[in-house]
């Protein structure tokens, strides 16, 4: 049976200059570099500079995405831009990305599902070059959460980094087996009840401000095993593989325990799964492509490899998405 698949051409990513590291931030509150890094594995995180936006960001991984596929920005006919911090209220940053790269045709929008914007992108974009006529996406994960923080909470501004990670997706006709390279199965989902356990108490409609971010952590780390693992079964139950099948997992960077915990209870080992928490904190929606192009530039991901990524964040969303290479 001949189908169409999403298949991933190249990755780029984007990393801010300025590191603040975790006793930086021990000057400002009332934590120490001991607590950050047992509670959470980071050690580091970026920082965008002053008016460095979203966009920002986003463009410059958006090009390294590009040059690794070897493709002209007049290729890409659809751009998906996942962000929680959008340059402004509108429109989209993903325009802006457009138009910085030259770009006058097709669509380009943003996504919004907080840490697990670039799995609903990814799926959104797959079924549109399935589907929609699009030949080829970037789909693009990218935040500037510095912007969004209170910087006297240590509960929350210890944990999170501004990045920005992007890949080329293009629509390709296939054997439609699961030897085909290209994304191969995506779940995602959202269940509204948990939206006051990780949110932003501002916005254009509620307040008329920006708005800081508030999380009870614990709750997060409570639901987040469990629905992550859920997915990610989901997945291989769509798929008819096992998790001994996965060559590379590449979770969310929320937290060293969370991913160690959801990677024990799949059953795969330390070996398999890429971390980059440790230096790039919690980039919400950039963290999975940020870690996608760090593993493929170091030759760990290459062709033909099964990359299982998994996501969980604010509203409460989740999902996961696995991707021969
Ligand atoms: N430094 C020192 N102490 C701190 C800090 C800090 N940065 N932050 C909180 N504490 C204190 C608290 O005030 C509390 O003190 P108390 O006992 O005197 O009241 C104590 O540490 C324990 O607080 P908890 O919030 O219960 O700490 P916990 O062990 O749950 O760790 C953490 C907090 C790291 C946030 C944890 O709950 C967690 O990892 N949750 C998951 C949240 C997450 O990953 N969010 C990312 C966004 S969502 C996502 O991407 C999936």
């Amino acid at each position: 049976m001949s189908v169409v698949r999403s298949v991933v051409r190249g990755s780029g990513s984007y990393l801010p200059s300025r590191i603040v590291t975790n006793d930086e931030l021990a000057g400002m509150v009332d934590t120490s570099d001991d607590w950050i890094v047992q509670r959470t594995g980071i050690r580091e995180r970026r920082i965008a500079a002053t008016g460095e936006v979203t966009s920002d960001l986003a463009l410059h991984a958006a090009r390294g995405a590009l040059k690794a596929a070897g493709l002209e920005p007049q290729a890409i006919d659809l751009i998906v831009l996942a962000t929680a911090t959008p340059d402004n209220t509108f429109p989209a940053s993903a325009v802006t990305v457009q138009a910085s790269l030259g770009i006058t045709k097709g669509a380009a929008f943003d996504m919004q599902a907080v840490c697990s914007g670039f799995v609903f992108a990814l799926s959104t974009a797959d079924s549109l070059l399935r589907t929609g006529g699009f030949a080829r996406a970037l789909v693009i994960g990218a935040e500037t959460f510095s912007r969004i923080i209170d910087w006297k909470d240590r509960g929350t501004c210890v944990i999170f980094g501004d990045g920005a990670g992007a890949v080329v997706l293009e629509a390709t006709p296939s054997s439609g087996t699961h030897q085909d390279r290209g994304v191969l199965a995506t779940r995602i989902h959202s269940d509204g009840r948990y939206k006051e356990k990780l949110y932003v108490d501002g916005g254009p409609s509620s307040t008329g401000t920006v708005g800081c971010l508030r999380m009870e952590g614990r709750e997060v780390f409570r639901h987040a095993v469990q629905m992550i693992t859920g997915a990610v079964e989901e997945v291989l139950a769509d798929t008819g593989f096992t998790a001994a099948d996965i060559d590379w997992f590449v979770p969310h960077q929320a937290n060293k325990r969370i991913i160690d915990a959801c990677a024990h209870k799949l059953g795969l080992g330390p070996e398999k799964i890429v971390h980059t928490v440790e230096r790039h904190g919690n980039t919400s929606a950039a963290s999975i492509p940020l870690a996608i192009d760090e593993a493929v530039l170091d030759g760990r991901i290459k062709p033909g490899d099964l990359v299982m990524v998994e996501a969980m964040g604010g509203g409460f969303t989740w999902g996961a998405a696995l991707i021969r290479w």
